[in-house]
C-alpha cells in the first residue's frame, strides 16, 4: 500500500513529501508532536491528544496552524488515505521556516506534518511477550511534560537498551527514582497489590495510555499510587510493566540483571492489558474471552 503525508495544507505520496532546510524543527527541534493510536479506523483517545499538543504548543508559544476542529478532519482523512485499519498517526507542528537564527523569528508560519502507518495490536494479552529494562540515568532537560520533538537523550536510551538486547531504558533522577521510560510511563506493582507510578510533574510526560490505564485500574477497584519509586523497588516488586500510545501496556519481566516474579508476564499486568486491548477495541469486557 502505498503511504500518503500531509504537509502544510497538502496531501502527497510519502516518497515525495518535503519541508524545507531551515525549517526550525530540523535546525532547532524547535516543535513538538504526538503520536495517536489507531484501532479499527478510529482514533484513541483523540481528546486527550489534542489537549495535551494544545499544552506543549502554548508552552512553546508555537501557534495552532489551524483550529482543531480542521485538524480533526484531516486526521481522518489520512486514516481512509492511508486505508489505515489499526496504527499509528503522528503530528509534529514547528515554529515554521525562517532564517537561521537563535530567538522566535518575528513572523513565522508553523508547520504541520501528519503522516500516518499501520501497527500490529496484540488481539490478545498472550500476544505480549515480556520485555527487559536496562536503568540509566536521566539526562533530559526540565520540561519532560512538553512533548518536544527534541529527543536526543531518549534516541541514545533507546539505542543504549537495544545494545543490551533490552526493549526500553528506564531513567532514573539525582535521587535514583526512576522517571520513566525513554517513550514509555513506567508501572510497578507492589506485594500489597498497589500500582504505583510516578505522579505528573515536569519530569515526565502525562502519558495517555496512563491516564487511560489509570481510569481502567480505578474502575477495576485497584489501588493506585501516583508515586516515584527506586531501582530497588523495581528489582523487589511483584509485577512491572509500562505504557504508550504504541507499546500499549507492555510486561517487564527483567529490569538489568534482575528477573521480575518468575521471568514471564504477570498475571495482573495481563489483566489489566485485556481490559486496555477491549477498551481500544470498544467493546465490553465480558465479549472477549482470556
Ligand atoms: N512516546 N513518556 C515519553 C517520554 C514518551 O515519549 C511517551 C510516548 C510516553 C507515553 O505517552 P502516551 O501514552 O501518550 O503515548 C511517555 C511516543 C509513543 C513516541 O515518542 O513515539
Amino acid at each position: 500500500m502505498s503511504r500518503v503525508s500531509y504537509v502544510n495544507g497538502r496531501y502527497y505520496p510519502h516518497k515525495e513529501v518535503n519541508v524545507h532546510v531551515e525549517d526550525r524543527g530540523y535546525q532547532f527541534a524547535d516543535g513538538v508532536y504526538e503520536v495517536v493510536l489507531v484501532k479499527n479506523r478510529l482514533l484513541v483517545d483523540e481528546t486527550p491528544h489534542l489537549d495535551r499538543l494544545e499544552r506543549s504548543l502554548e508552552a512553546l508559544e508555537i501557534a495552532w496552524p489551524m483550529n482543531r476542529r480542521a485538524l480533526k478532519m484531516v486526521l481522518e482523512e489520512i486514516i481512509v488515505k492511508n486505508k489505515l485499519k489499526d496504527g499509528i498517526v503522528y503530528i509534529q507542528i514547528t515554529r515554521g521556516v525562517a532564517r537561521r537564527d537563535h530567538g522566535f523569528p518575528k513572523i513565522s508560519k508553523p508547520t504541520l506534518v501528519i503522516t500516518a502507518r499501520p501497527l500490529k495490536i496484540p488481539g490478545t494479552p498472550k500476544e505480549s511477550k515480556g520485555a527487559k529494562v536496562i536503568t540509566l540515568p536521566d539526562i533530559r532537560w526540565k520540561r519532560c511534560d512538553i512533548k518536544s520533538v527534541s529527543l536526543l537523550p531518549n534516541v541514545l536510551g533507546k539505542q543504549a537498551a537495544r545494545t543490551a538486547g533490552a526493549q526500553e531504558a528506564w531513567q532514573y533522577d539525582e535521587q535514583g527514582f526512576i522517571t520513566e521510560g525513554t517513550s514509555t510511563n513506567a508501572w510497578i506493582l507492589d506485594h500489597n497489590n498497589n500500582l504505583i507510578t510516578r505522579y505528573l510533574d515536569e519530569a515526565i510526560l502525562s502519558g495517555v495510555t496512563r491516564l487511560t490505564v489509570i481510569n481502567l485500574a480505578k474502575s477495576e477497584g485497584i489501588k493506585i499510587v501516583e508515586h516515584p519509586f527506586s531501582i530497588d523497588d523495581v528489582k523487589n516488586c511483584k509485577e512491572a510493566f509500562f505504557t504508550s500510545s504504541t507499546s500499549f501496556l507492555t510486561p517487564v519481566t527483567q529490569i538489568d540483571d534482575t528477573v521480575i516474579g518468575d521471568g514471564s508476564p504477570g498475571e495482573f499486568t495481563k489483566k489489566l492489558l485485556l481490559s486496555y486491548i477491549n477498551y481500544i477495541d470498544g467493546r465490553p469486557q465480558n465479549e472477549l474471552k482470556q
